[in-house]
This record gives structure tokens, C-alpha cells and sequence, in this order.
């Protein structure tokens, strides 16, 4: 506060007016993604808030979201420093801490590699185009078993709970060279805990800027901190079998090649930057946590928009019967012929906005945007939801409507109207899995509905009013299952 004498030409920021102690707590209340969408109708794209004592800037609109992130990106790319994140990864993480900008330049260039590399390699079958497909392919098919085989106990299934396993292997499966069984206590315990670690980190969570908060830490608090643990130890108690069976002749996945990485000490050799083993290794944390949560997130929310909207689940059923048939299983080429699915994708990117914002930003140093003037280490919110939802952008934007998505004559996607959906984030932050994340929700939906028709339980009403956080969830929920003509369970 007290450097915020604003230089000549430019002004103050707009925005409501904070209470003493806690800010605008309650004005931004328990769904921040609405309440600051709010907020920017009344202070425009560019406005202030005050969570606690601290300021933040919360950014909204395609093109000044696109200023700041793109054409601004420098000044625009560092991460701010809130309690919640201290705890992940043991402050290490490469998404979430204050990294100098050169350490997380080096550590996402390697990421990017790895993840690259392990995922096009080729897999063990010639059967597959590379790894992430028959990842993907093999663990979809797992899924369509395990889904018969509960409905058959059960007679109905928890979409999440299923899903989440399948995607965790996929990401286990590159990253850690193995898969896990739909049984395993430990893997199927840890992933479903999901919903507590992003409550904690979706942006605006007061503890993050109320130091006396955290003197009585909340239920979700202390699960939280049991949960970064628990994570913690599943991952070093890999990451340390890696290292008693590595061979440099041999580099199994991401975490051997990462160790190996750490070997050869040849990080970035133009830029000096010194990054300890720990930190490289550290790595596949982010990987695993970033590659499970957010594609369960987007698959369980496709299943519950196809029991909610049974007829473009026919029309997508019928786009698979006609484009591939049923005597072959999908693959990742074949996603050009199904311009319905992806639409029904970018759809489901667009309505849910289950990441209603992107991971906090800060700035890096005195700044300005739009003519108002932004100190160095503010912490700036991206407001994603209000982008896919401004009215500015889209015609009836609350309505589901996958149709807004394809050519006039329904052959095609309209390419300029998917690049306008924001849910990877944009610029030097951009997410690193958005191709890996695009394929994988794309082939394990195309998998799913060319054997599978979901179904709600008669009589009962879908809630789909997302629960806030860094990922939005739905509310944990029964679906049915049935085998597609032609396909016996
Ligand atoms: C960052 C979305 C899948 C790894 C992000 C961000 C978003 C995002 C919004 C933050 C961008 C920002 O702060 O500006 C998504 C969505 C996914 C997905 C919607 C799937 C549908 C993945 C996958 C991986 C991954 C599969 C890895 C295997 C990361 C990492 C970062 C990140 C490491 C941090 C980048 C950095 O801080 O430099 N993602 N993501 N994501 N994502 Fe993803």
C-alpha cells in the first residue's frame, strides 16, 4: 500500500470497496467465478479487490485477458505467494510456487520434453499410432468391463469414482511405467481425494491472504494437509524404486528420464541456472497430479451432460455408428471425422468452465494495463468462466449447445469459434498438457459411446450446479450404464 504512488498517465484501479480486515471476503462469497463475473459488468475488465489486507487484480474479457497474458506475458507470468500453495509438493511444485522465473523456465522446458517424448514414443503394440493411445485405448476398454460389472452388483455407478482410476493410469503409465488395478486401495483412495485439494486452491480462499485464519484451521484445512502428504509419499515411494532399478541403458517413463536428466547435469546449458535433482525429479508431482485431475474433471462432467442432454448423446452414437461402425475400436486419427464429439468437447470446456479460473498469477514488476496502474507482486485472477460465458462473445451463452461449435452445413468445426473457449489458460503460463488433454478426453469419449449408453436413475433429478474450486466438480452422483446394441456386456 504503501507503494502505490501512481505514476503520471496513469490511474487507480477500480473496484469495490474493502471492508477493514477482511477486504471483499463476502462480496466475492463462496463462488467467486460469479461474483467477480458480476463485478466486472459493474468495474469493467480490469478491477481490484481486497481479499483480507491484500489486493487483488482480477482480469475478465478475450481481449484484455489476451493483453496481459500474451502480449504482456513477461510481466505477467509469476505465481504469488499463498499459504495453500506451500504445501503442495512440499513448496516445490512447478504449476503452483515462486520459482525464480529462470528455475521454471528450465524445469517446464524439461516437462514439456518428457511429457513429449513419452507420450508419441511408440508402444509396445505396432497395434497403436504411440503410448498415449494405447494408454488410452487399453484403459477405455478396462473402463467399459469394470462399468458392466458394477452395474451388474450395483445396478447403478459413481461416474468419478471410475473414471478417475482410468485416467490416473494413463498418466501413471507414462510417467511411472505402470498401471493399477480398479482395486487398488492406495491409488483409488489417493485420486478421489481430489475434490478437497482443488476447494483448497481454487483462487480467492481467504485463508490464502488471512493469516488469522490459519490459527484454527478448517475441516478442509487439515484434510488438505493430510492430502498434500499422503500424495507426497505415494510419489517419493516410486520415484525412490526408480532409482534402485535405474538403468541409463534402459529409460523406462518420464521419472527415469528425469533421473537421468539429474545424471547428466546438462539443464539448460545457456543459461546458467542451477536446479537441484530434487526439483527436476520433483517434476513428475506436477505431472501426475495436473494429468489426473483435470481429465477426470472434463470426463465424469461429459457423462453427466450425456445423461442430462439424451438427445445429442443419440446424435453423437449415431456420428460413431456412421464414421468408424462398430467392428473397430477408436483412435486418436479418427478425431477429424468426428466433428459432433469434438464439438460436444469444446461444449462442455465452454458451459462447465470447470477451471473457472487459472492458477494465480503476479506480476513481476510495474505494470500497467488498460491505463491503470499494477504494482509489482500483485496477485492477479484470471477469470476463464467469464470469458466462455460474456454475451459479448457468445449468443445465448447458459444454453448447451454444441451446434455453436460446427460449420453451417455441420461437416465441419468452426475452428475461430473453438479457439475462443479459454480453459488451458494463455502465454508463457499456458498449460503444458493441453495436447495430451484434448486427445485423452477425445478417445476415451469416443470409446465409451461407441459401446456404452449412460443413463440417469429413473425418477431422479441431475444436479448440475458445479461445487467451486480450482477444478469444478459435480456433485458425486448414480448414473447407469447399458451395452450398445451389438455389444454384449
Ligand atoms: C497449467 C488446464 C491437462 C500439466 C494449467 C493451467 C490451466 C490448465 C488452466 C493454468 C494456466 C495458468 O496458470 O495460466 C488444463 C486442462 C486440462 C489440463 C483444462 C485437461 C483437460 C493437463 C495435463 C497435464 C497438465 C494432462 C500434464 C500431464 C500442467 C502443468 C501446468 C498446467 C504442469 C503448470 C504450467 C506452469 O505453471 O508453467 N493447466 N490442464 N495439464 N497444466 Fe494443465
Amino acid at each position: 500500500l504503501m507503494r502505490t504512488k501512481i505514476p503520471d498517465g496513469l490511474q487507480k484501479l477500480p473496484g469495490p470497496k474493502p471492508l477493514p480486515i477482511i477486504g471483499n471476503v463476502l462480496e466475492v462469497g463462496s463462488n467467486p467465478h460469479l461474483s467477480l463475473t458480476a463485478m466486472s459488468k459493474c468495474y469493467g475488465p480490469v478491477f481490484q479487490i481486497q481479499i483480507g489486507t491484500r489486493p487483488v487484480v482480477v482480469l475478465s474479457g478475450n481481449e484484455v485477458i489476451r493483453q496481459a497474458l500474451i502480449k504482456q506475458g513477461e510481466e505477467f507470468s509469476g505465481r504469488p505467494d499463498l499459504y495453500s500453495t506451500r504445501f503442495i509438493s512440499d513448496g516445490k511444485s512447478l504449476a503452483f510456487s515462486t520459482d525464480q522465473v529462470g528455475v521454471w523456465r528450465a524445469r517446464r522446458k524439461l516437462a514439456l520434453s518428457a511429457l513429449r517424448t513419452f507420450s508419441t514414443v511408440q508402444g509396445e503394440s505396432s497395434e497403436y499410432s504411440c503410448a498415449l493411445e494405447e494408454h488410452i485405448s487399453k484403459e477405455g476398454l478396462y473402463l467399459i468391463q469394470r462399468l458392466h460389472s458394477v452395474m451388474k452388483s450395483d445396478g447403478s455407478f459413481d461416474p468419478f469414482r471410475h473414471i478417475v482410476v482410468s485416467v490416473a493410469n494413463v498418466i501413471c503409465g507414462i510417467c511411472f511405467g505402470r498401471r493399477y488395478s480398479h482395486d487398488d486401495d492406495e491409488l483409488v483412495g489417493l485420486v478421489n481425494l481430489s475434490d478437497e485439494f482443488g476447494k483448497i486452491v481454487g483462487s480467492g480462499n481467504p485463508a490464502d491472504f488471512i493469516p488469522l485464519l490459519r490459527i484454527f484451521p478448517s475441516a478442509s484445512m487439515k484434510k488438505y494437509l493430510a492430502i498434500n502428504t499422503r500424495f507426497s509419499k505415494f510419489i517419493q515411494k516410486i520415484v525412490s524404486d526408480h532409482y534402485d532399478t535405474f538403468d541409463k541403458n534402459n529409460i523406462r517413463d518420464i521419472t527415469d528420464s528425469l533421473i537421468d536428466h539429474c545424471e547428466d547435469r546438462k539443464l539448460d546449458e545457456n543459461s546458467n541456472v542451477q536446479v537441484s535433482d530434487e526439483k527436476i525429479v520433483g517434476i513428475v508431482n506436477d505431472l501426475f497430479g495436473a494429468g489426473f485431475d483435470t481429465i477426470s474433471t472434463a470426463l465424469s462432467w461429459a457423462v453427466v451432460y450425456l445423461v442430462a442432454y439424451p438427445e445429442i448423446q443419440e446424435r453423437l452414437q449415431a456420428e460413431l455408428k456412421e464414421k468408424i461402425g462398430m467392428d473397430r475400436t477408436p483412435c486418436l486419427s479418427d478425431r477429424t471425422d468426428l466433428p459432433l464429439l469434438e464439438a460436444f468437447i469444446l461444449e462442455i470446456f465452454r458451459h462447465s468452465s470447470f477451471l473457472p479460473f487459472t492458477i494465480p498469477h503476479c506480476t513481476s514488476k510495474d505494470t500497467s494495463l488498460n491505463g491503470y496502474f499494477i504494482p509489482r507482486d500483485t496477485c492477479v485472477f484470471i477469470n476463464q468462466w467469464q470469458v466462455n460465458h460474456d454475451p459479448e462473445l457468445w449468443k445465448d451463452p447458459s444454453c448447451f449447445n454444441p451446434d455453436r461449435f460446427l460449420s453451417a452445413d455441420g461437416t465441419d468445426i468452426n475452428k475461430p469459434e473453438g479457439e475462443k473457449v479459454l480453459v488451458f489458460g494463455l502465454g508463457k503460463r499456458r498449460c503444458i498438457g493441453e495436447s495430451i488433454g484434448r486427445a485423452e478426453v477425445f478417445l476415451f469419449l469416443a470409446i465409451l459411446l461407441q459401446r456404452l449408453k449412460f443413463s440417469g436413475m429413473p425418477g431422479e433429478m441431475l444436479d448440475m450446479t458445479p461445487e467451486y474450486g480450482l477444478t469444478m466438480k459435480h456433485k458425486r452422483c448414480l448414473l447407469r450404464v447399458s451395452p450398445q446394441p451389438g455389444y454384449a456386456s
